[in-house]
């Protein structure tokens, strides 16, 4: 779920670097758009190859600090955004030649170990688990929201197997007292009946609030929309994803956007699309080994990648539709 490892002296540890390196080549220069700058992996590998330009975008104000070094050190190749990469066409990007747009999901270390962001079940007090940029906390949504919709949060955000009984007891606890990090960890542990002694119990409950919190799946989504408007011909959409949902959205729009819409025995008028991004392998890039072993984050890291090949179609309405229940579920943060 995070790309960067990042110790108490700061070192931080990119997941799938030289694989993004080898799937964008910057040595042959060109603009590339990083839109999960974090910790700045990515983009400060990529400004070591002459010729190059990176737009840098991070919901987190955080990284301002580092995007601030970056700046002083190539001050007319580099350029940061506190903005979210849904948001990615309000960038004025008139003349720039978008050889790539980068995605690396999730949260870095330093995140999570950030106690005011409250993203850990180790965390301590109010629940958050704000990246940056948002309208509400993970605390609006337990204390407010009905049973139901946590259940539905819990059940297809993070694959909660036990959403009902969880979202039951957060309900009858909450009457007595708002619940905080601990209070939440408790009910959890409290109600679930299988034991996965691998993972923490609190887990994907956490992961779901997360998800629901930062709106991620259409943050995703128009992301991906957008990248794919404003990338030029040849160019690169890369996403390294972290689970399962991610990997399900990346996967599908992907397959939408490099496939030949087949003609169908029944609809003979369908009209066949043109594909407008060529995709050059099915399966994901994983970690090697090495990797895996040095830095444990990486083993559920996917990278995927897609090249453009014509100038795109209308494809909001079809990606929107895809997938709705999803969106629906995030919709239920109207209520708050
Ligand atoms: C895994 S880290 C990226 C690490 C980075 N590749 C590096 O090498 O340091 C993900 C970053 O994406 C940011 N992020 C997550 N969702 C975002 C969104 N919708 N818009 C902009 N930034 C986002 C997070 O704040 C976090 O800093």
């Amino acid at each position: 779920m995070e790309a960067t490892i990042v110790s108490d002296n700061v070192k931080h540890c990119p997941v799938l670097l030289n694989e993004i390196i080898s799937v964008i080549s910057p040595q042959h220069g060109g603009t590339f758009i990083d839109c999960t700058f974090g910790q700045g992996g990515y983009t400060k590998k990529i400004l070591n190859f002459k010729n190059t330009k990176v737009i840098a975008l991070d919901r987190d104000k955080d990284s301002q600090k580092v995007a601030d070094v970056i700046s002083k050190k190539f001050p007319d190749r580099f350029l940061f955004k506190n903005l979210k990469f849904g948001k990615l066409n309000n960038l004025k990007l008139k003349n720039e030649n978008i050889k790539g747009v980068l995605f690396d999901l999730g949260y870095s270390l330093t995140q999570m170990k950030d106690v005011n962001k409250g993203l850990s079940f180790n965390s301590t007090g109010k629940l958050n688990m704000q990246l940056g940029l948002n309208d509400f906390t993970a605390s609006d949504v337990v204390n407010i929201l009905e049973e139901k919709d946590l259940f539905k949060i819990f059940k297809f955000f993070g694959d909660e197997k036990e959403a009902k009984l969880i979202s039951k007891n957060i309900i009858k606890e909450r009457k007595f007292q708002e619940i905080n990090t601990e209070l939440l960890v408790k009910i959890i542990e409290k109600t679930k009946r299988r034991k996965n002694f691998k993972v923490h119990q609190a887990t994907k409950v956490f992961q779901a609030l997360r998800i629901f919190v930062n709106k991620e799946v259409s943050e995703l989504i128009y992301g991906l929309i957008n990248s794919a408007k404003i990338l030029k011909k040849g160019g690169i959409l890369a996403v390294v994803s972290f689970h399962s949902l991610e990997d399900k959205i990346v996967k599908s729009f992907f397959k939408s956007l490099s496939t030949n819409k087949s003609f169908s025995r029944y609809e003979p008028l369908i009209e066949k699309k043109k594909f407008v991004f060529e995709m050059p392998r099915k399966k994901p890039i994983l970690p090697t080994e090495k990797e895996m072993k040095e830095n444990f984050h990486s083993r559920s890291a996917k990278l995927r990648y897609l090249i453009k090949k014509e100038e795109i179609y209308e494809i909001e309405t079809d990606i929107l539709e895809k997938f709705n229940e999803y969106l629906e579920i995030e919709n239920l943060s109207n209520k708050l």
